[in-house]
């Protein structure tokens, strides 16, 4: 798969990536049917098969359980991976909190660098708590995600958004952006495009509509939620979570279908 520019950083990232709540929280999920948390031979295993399909690009968070410190082990030393990661939700005894502020920003970031066993984390993203516009204008964790790409700990940040005020307004200012985009959250595609337009780098969550676009849940299907992304332009990355490696590789087919297919109905320059 050929690699995209995230935006105007200097990352590149396949066009899809891999998710990883699975890896790491079985608890207040929505997906349409239990699992069980993959155990350290099936994590390698499908991140090997991740690389050897062209994803370079896998999204975690602290609110994922123990999914940085899993990676931060199991993810091979000598393969670039991008890894995104966030700030502001933490995730303890089945229950969500939410601190916004400078410090815990850095607190948190310097934690991750650590579970993730990096330098520098390549993209950091604000895990919104949904009030998107109290955070950007209340609160002292993009001031300080701000510093640490300054020093050098961090390369690329932004917000996973909720709200279409907020992501117009991460549009203009961020790096990156994180995004819903499936049929279900057609407002979103105004925050696609306003991103694009800003050269903002884009990342898709829920693109399977956490897994409820397989026909099997009552969706419209697989190749049809790709084709829905891949019809706006200006997406870097599809995170898309799985733990199983039969829909790693259907989903994989799927993107560099519904890329060619976009692609082929773009007017040719003379
Ligand atoms: N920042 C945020 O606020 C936020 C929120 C939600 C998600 N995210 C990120 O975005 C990623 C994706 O979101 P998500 O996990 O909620 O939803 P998603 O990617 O839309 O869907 C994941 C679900 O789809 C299933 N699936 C994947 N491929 C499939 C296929 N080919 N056929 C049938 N089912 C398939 C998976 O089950 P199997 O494991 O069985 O394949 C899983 O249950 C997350 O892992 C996370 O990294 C971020």
């Amino acid at each position: 798969m050929e690699l995209r520019t995230l935006g105007a950083s200097n990352i590149a990232v396949s066009p899809i990536g891999l998710g990883s709540v699975k890896f790491g929280r079985d608890q207040q999920v929505k997906y349409p049917r239990g699992f069980t948390i993959p155990d350290d031979r099936t994590v390698s295993n499908l991140l090997a098969l991740a690389w050897e399909l062209g994803i370079n690009v896998i999204d975690t968070a602290p609110a994922y359980g123990n999914s940085e410190a899993r990676l931060g082990q199991l993810l091979p030393k000598n393969q670039p991976w991008v890894i995104v990661t966030k700030v502001g939700e933490a995730f303890d005894n089945g229950q969500s909190s939410f601190d916004f502020s400078a410090a815990a920003t850095r607190a948190s970031v310097e934690r991750s660098l650590k579970r993730l066993q990096r330098e520098q984390l390549d993209v950091v993203l604000v895990h919104s708590d949904g009030d998107d516009m109290q955070i950007i204008h209340h609160q002292g964790v993009l001031a300080e995600l701000q510093r640490l790409k300054e020093v050098g700990l961090v390369r690329a940040y932004g917000i996973s958004t909720k709200t279409v005020a907020g992501g117009c307004w991460v549009a203009q200012h961020c790096d990156v952006i994180m995004v819903s985009c499936n049929r279900d959250s057609d407002d979103d595609r105004q925050v696609i495009a306003a991103a694009h337009q800003n050269s903002c780098g884009i990342l898709v969550k829920k693109g399977l509509q956490s897994g409820h676009a397989d026909p099997s849940a009552g969706g419209a299907g697989i190749d049809a939620a790709f084709k829905f992304i891949f019809s706006q332009p200006g997406i870097s990355s599809a995170i898309i979570g799985t733990i199983n490696p039969e829909h790693l590789r259907q989903n994989v087919a799927a993107v560099t279908c519904a890329i060619a297919q976009t692609n082929s109905q773009q007017p040719h320059r003379q």
